[in-house]
């Protein structure tokens, strides 16, 4: 058995309604995920899918809320860490997440490179604006995303072209587990086609840039 990269240890959270009624979405979930392997969940519509993606990243604000349970990423029990700390020291370079319907997360008022400024200044601070555009461009370059995507609007992208961009922004870091909630069911075939590729890429492709292209070491897809 390979290094345990990711495990949920019987992880409660729920829903508090805005009426003060308790959704128990997530309900004693455990698994384990293996460094390079990766992980699908299925289930019917409601079922707790992509509730159990957020839960999992241990970033709580309401309405959801976490009851009990582990979430231990690389040997780090981050349950019951605050929000503020998760966002800090853990999203983008411990766990990222792709979220359902991706291509409209997208500020359209923004330009692409902005929103990966905003993910690398959260971990460095310091990082000038052609450290970031460098970055960008080898990471987009190596995802099949062309550069100039980077001082795109979202409005201006296709629909596949903005879900493969949230993949990239999403992964600017090099997480060492992603998750992936529905990546790629919103999508025309073509675009699903593309999207899977890349995502089957990161995979495979292994540290071809050090510094900031090491594998994601991990992946749930849910479907
Ligand atoms: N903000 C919320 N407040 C209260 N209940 C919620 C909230 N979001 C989701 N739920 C409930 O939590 C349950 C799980 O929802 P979730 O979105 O995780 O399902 P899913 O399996 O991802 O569904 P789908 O396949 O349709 O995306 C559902 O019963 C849903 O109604
Ligand atoms: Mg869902």
């Amino acid at each position: 058995m390979g290094k345990v990269i990711l495990e949920v240890r019987d992880l409660k959270t729920k829903y508090v309604t805005r009426f003060h009624e308790d959704v128990y979405a997530v309900d004693g979930v455990s698994f384990k995920i293996e460094e390079g392997k990766s992980l699908g969940v299925a289930g019917e519509s409601g079922c707790g899918k992509s509730t159990l993606a957020l839960s999992m990243m241990g970033y709580y604000f309401p309405p959801l809320h976490y009851m009990s349970g582990d979430i231990i990423i690389d040997g780090k029990n981050i349950s019951g860490m605050d929000p503020d700390t998760v966002r800090k020291t853990i999203l983008g370079t411990e766990i990222a997440y792709i979220p359902q319907a991706a291509m409209n997360a997208l500020n359209p008022t923004r330009r692409i490179i902005r929103f990966i400024e905003d993910v690398v200044r959260v971990h460095d601070p310091k990082a000038t604006s052609k450290e970031i555009r460098d970055m960008a461009e080898s990471r987009f370059a190596e995802l099949g995303l062309p550069a100039d995507v980077l001082d795109k609007y979202a409005v201006e992208l296709s629909g596949g072209m903005k879900q493969r961009t949230v993949i990239a922004v999403s992964t600017i870091l090099s997480p060492k587990v992603l998750i992936a909630d529905e990546p790629s069911s919103a999508l025309d075939v073509t675009s699903q086609k593309m999207v899977i590729k890349m995502m089957k890429g990161m995979m495979e492709k292994g540290m071809s840039v050090p510094c900031f292209s090491l594998p994601t070491s991990c992946r749930c897809f849910t479907t």
